[in-house]
């Protein structure tokens, strides 16, 4: 029965993440320009964190589905502790992305941090529903983030015009 909950759950989550999208939408649009002008290094970086957060958010849903807390705990960890603003960089490199990069940004990334650090918690716990919770809610924060400071990689996400949200 749990299983055929958490099933039904999966798929109650890619409406939520169309929502994520429609509300993300709704906040004000930063300029790029901040991304755009991280050295190659620290860009490189970022991307191969970006990849490597992907991949963890893909082997979620088999570990959820199959009761695996363990493995979501571990998976958990890895992405709150692994992003590139918490990796080992040396002082002018963070001081590079911490003037690059607007405060929006920063929270948006302190923000995935927390429900990383929730959805491990939960994890361990084996709260099976808040596991569900924490992992809309993060998918939420990757859509709120790429839509704000990636749409030059995911132009999908460029915020629609206003005014198509309130016609009928
Ligand atoms: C705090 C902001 C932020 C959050 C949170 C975030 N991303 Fe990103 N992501 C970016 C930015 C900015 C880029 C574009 C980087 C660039 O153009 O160099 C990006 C790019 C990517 C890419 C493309 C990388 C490539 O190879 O070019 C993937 C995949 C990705 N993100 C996945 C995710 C996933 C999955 C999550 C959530 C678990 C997530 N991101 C959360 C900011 C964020």
């Amino acid at each position: 029965m749990k299983q055929i909950i958490s099933i039904i759950f999966i798929a109650m989550l890619l409406p939520s993440l169309s929502y994520a999208e429609d509300q993300a939408n709704h906040k004000i649009k930063e300029p790029v320009s901040g991304i755009k002008s991280l050295s190659p290094k620290l860009r490189g970086l970022l991307a191969k964190e970006m990849q490597a957060l992907q991949n963890g958010m893909q082997s979620i849903i088999p570990a959820y589905v199959s009761g695996n807390w363990n493995e979501i705990a571990q998976i958990a960890d890895k992405m709150q502790g692994s992003y590139i603003l918490k990796q080992s960089l040396s002082d002018d490199q963070k001081k590079e992305l911490h003037t690059s990069l607007s405060s929006s940004f920063l929270k948006l990334d302190q923000q995935f941090h927390y429900l990383s650090g929730m959805l491990k918690h939960v994890a361990k716990n084996k709260k099976t529903e808040l596991i569900g919770f924490y992992f809309s809610k993060l998918s939420e924060t990757c859509v709120s983030c790429h839509t704000q400071f990636a749409t030059h990689r995911f132009p999908a996400l460029e915020p629609k015009e206003p005014m198509t949200e309130h016609s009928h």
